[in-house]
């Protein structure tokens, strides 16, 4: 197979390391045939995998199923466990059984999954420091939330604004700078999913600058809209976080280019229309579909030259690929690299329609945008999966699990000695 590329751009696949593919339990909102088409379709050649499905990613034989509803999958992938209250005895287990990554909901959000105490998330960073696997944080205080959204009900709010109330910027700070004293503690790598505000890069930058191992992600939803966006969008931009003002917006965009912030990550999060246009904001299901529009989106802000094309290959592949133990095989192209590419045309214009998303999750935000930048061949390991526009149908079941995961010593570790388990083992021996 040849390809003509004259007059277009080479990149390296986009690595999403926040997506929800909803198999198994939700497949009514997508599944693993459906999201790893539209990850294809949009450039990206490697996702990470949330566990909030049904059931959840909380023990082996749960990772197992996952694994086997995978295999349809597109492109690679990487599966999270979940670290919870219920399944610390499952930690090392999910460890040894080939997770990825874990998943911490410190907030609850879709699936209503039980956020660990400040004690259970203590050790479960204990028990997977040593793996060297990287603890993504919903960093969002459940007991704030729940409080003031007591509160609004109580006062009979329920329009759009309610939902930013209910989950003001201290609300996501309070679990960031929590999480990284406990990271710091015991030497746990930790990623901070969905940064949406101001507030959360003063503790993420004071945790770097101490020497944790912290990073952070953001959305293209957290970029590019803004409190401004509710009256035309209403609950179809409901999602956890929310969508804040322009100020945080105007922050974060400094942030990645400084490096506090270091990705760009989709949440890619989608519902059916009907369970997003609710009357009644706590209703509305939380989050969108981003994981096809997150290059076109972003692409579209280099032509705009509100970056340039290396930022972008930076957030999009490069620090993902680093911060989740995949360099050196992916997120770059050089010698020695997987050929996981996305072919973009930068002079070509589309309009993001939701009925033509292949995800099973038709509503998006950006319905109607016209975006100038777009992925028009997709290679997942030096398969064609998209081409011209075209998802490579025979490619199904092309995907595998990414694995070499680096296994490398904690970063700090100020209290080995302390750990829960250590402790438990020398009064065993007494
Ligand atoms: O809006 C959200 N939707 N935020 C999350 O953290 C979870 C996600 C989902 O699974 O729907
Ligand atoms: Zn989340
Ligand atoms: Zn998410």
């Amino acid at each position: 197979e040849t390809l003509d590329a004259s007059g277009l751009f080479v990149l390296p696949g986009a690595i999403d390391v926040h997506v929800h593919f909803r198999e198994p339990g939700y497949t009514h909102k997508e599944d693993w045939e459906t999201g790893t088409a539209a990850a294809a379709m949009g450039g990206t050649t490697t996702v990470f995998e949330m566990p909030n499905t049904h059931p959840p990613t909380r023990s082996v034989a749960e990772l197992r199923v996952k694994q086997e509803a995978a295999r349809k999958a597109y492109v690679d992938y990487g599966i999270y466990g979940l670290l919870a209250e219920d399944n610390i005895d499952c930690l090392q287990g999910l460890i040894d059984g080939g997770v990825n990554a874990f998943k911490c909901f410190m907030g609850n959000t879709f699936g209503n999954l039980p956020s660990p105490s400040t004690g259970a998330m203590l050790e479960g960073f204990e028990i997977i420091a040593p793996s060297g696997l990287r603890i993504a944080l919903h960093a969002e205080t459940a007991s704030i939330m729940a409080w003031r959204q007591k509160r609004l009900i109580e006062a009979g709010r329920n329009d759009p604004l309610a939902h930013v109330a209910a989950r003001p910027a201290v609300v996501a700070a309070e679990a960031v700078a929590r999480a990284a004293i406990l990271a710091e503690w015991t030497g746990a790598r930790v990623h901070v999913l969905h940064i949406s505000s101001a507030l959360e890069l003063g503790p993420l930058r004071d945790a770097k600058a101490r020497g944790v191992d912290i990073t952070g992600g953001t959305c293209p939803c957290y970029l590019l809209l803004d409190t401004r966006d509710y009256a035309r969008l209403g609950s179809v931009i409901r999602v956890n976080p929310p969508v804040r003002e322009a100020s945080d917006s105007t922050a974060i965009w400094a942030a990645l280019q400084d490096g506090t912030v270091d990705l760009i990550e989709t949440d890619h999060a989608p519902h059916s229309p009907e369970e997003k246009t609710k009357a009644v904001i706590w209703e509305a299901d939380c989050g969108f579909p981003g994981v096809e529009t997150q290059m076109p989106l972003m692409l579209n802000q280099v032509a705009k030259g509100r970056i340039s094309l290396e930022d972008y290959v930076r957030f999009s592949a490069e620090q993902p690929a680093k911060r989740f133990g995949l360099w050196p095989v992916k997120g770059r192209i050089e010698a020695g690299a997987h050929a996981d590419i996305a072919v973009v045309d930068m002079t070509k214009t589309e309009i993001i329609e939701a009925a033509r998303l292949h995800s099973r999750g038709k509503i998006t935000p950006f319905e109607g945008d016209s975006v100038t930048g777009v992925p028009v061949h997709t290679l997942v390991r030096g398969r064609f999966v998209q081409k011209d526009r075209r998802l490579v149908a025979e490619a199904r079941g092309h995907g595998r699990q990414v694995t070499g995961i680096q296994r490398m010593p904690p970063a700090v570790l100020n209290h080995a000695d302390q750990t829960l388990a250590s402790v438990l083992r020398r009064s065993d021996q007494r």
